[in-house]
């Protein structure tokens, strides 16, 4: 069969629409009003199956409130309101989180794949990016009131650049939005990434490697 310019312009038509959908909807839609996560079901499902019985405690979360405690190494701390806590979110698309941080503490570069993330300063300053896949470095120090947005899967990080604690709401478009550290991803992950493979990707020695390893493996 030709394909003539017709069928060019309808198979056009089409991948743009899939586009499209892809792009304006992070979590799927959801099919009914409300579809409380029961998360103790063995049932594998995209998210979680709906529970029979819920109550308003299902809607409810008071796990923001407070700061968290960032006296860690990184100096930081992120508390995530999503339907692990909110079983109420399931099939809505959307959570919160908060992150505290210690004065000049930092949450270092990691990726949300299933998620845009909106961060709202509640105080302190903060250098905070995004780094595009053409390797270009978004970023600017926000403070008290303001907003900065970290697309959807690009690596990102903020660092607060203050002798004073800092912490910010974060808003996402998915339930859960997953979160990958970049560090601790590739060097902490198990069974381990073999050595010659971050050795060569990173351009340095098996040692320099197993000395990183080493600082960044999960303390038991
Ligand atoms: C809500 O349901 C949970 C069980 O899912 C139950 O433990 C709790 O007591 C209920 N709360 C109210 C206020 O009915
Ligand atoms: C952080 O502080 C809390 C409360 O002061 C304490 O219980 C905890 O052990 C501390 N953690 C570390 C890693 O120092």
């Amino acid at each position: 069969m030709e394909i003539g310019p017709r069928m060019v312009a309808t198979i056009v038509t089409v991948m743009s629409f899939a586009i499209f959908l892809g792009v304006v909807s992070a979590d799927p839609d959801m099919l009914q009003d409300v579809c409380v996560a029961d998360l103790t079901s063995k049932v594998k499902v995209n998210g979680f199956p709906c529970k029979a019985d819920f109550n308003e405690t299902d809607f409810f979360f008071n796990g923001l409130a407070k700061p968290g405690l960032t006296n860690n190494t990184l100096g930081s701390l992120v508390t995530g309101a999503n339907v692990e806590k909110i079983p109420g979110l399931n099939t809505l698309g959307v959570s919160m989180s908060r992150i505290d941080y210690a004065p000049f503490g930092l949450n270092p570069p990691h990726t949300h794949p299933r998620a845009t993330e909106m961060v709202f300063v509640l105080y302190g300053e903060l250098h905070v990016g995004f780094i595009t896949t053409a390797n270009v470095l978004v970023a600017k120090t926000i403070k008290a009131g303001e907003i900065f947005v970290f697309p959807r899967g690009l690596v990102h990080f903020q660092r607060n650049v203050q002798h004073a604690p800092a912490a910010v709401i974060a808003a996402f478009n998915s339930q859960l939005p997953g979160t990958q550290a970049i560090a601790t991803a590739l060097f902490a992950a198990k069974p381990t990434v073999p050595n010659d493979v971050l050795a060569k990707a990173f351009q340095i020695d098996v040692k320099e490697v197993k000395m990183i390893k080493a600082k960044l493996a999960p303390k038991s």
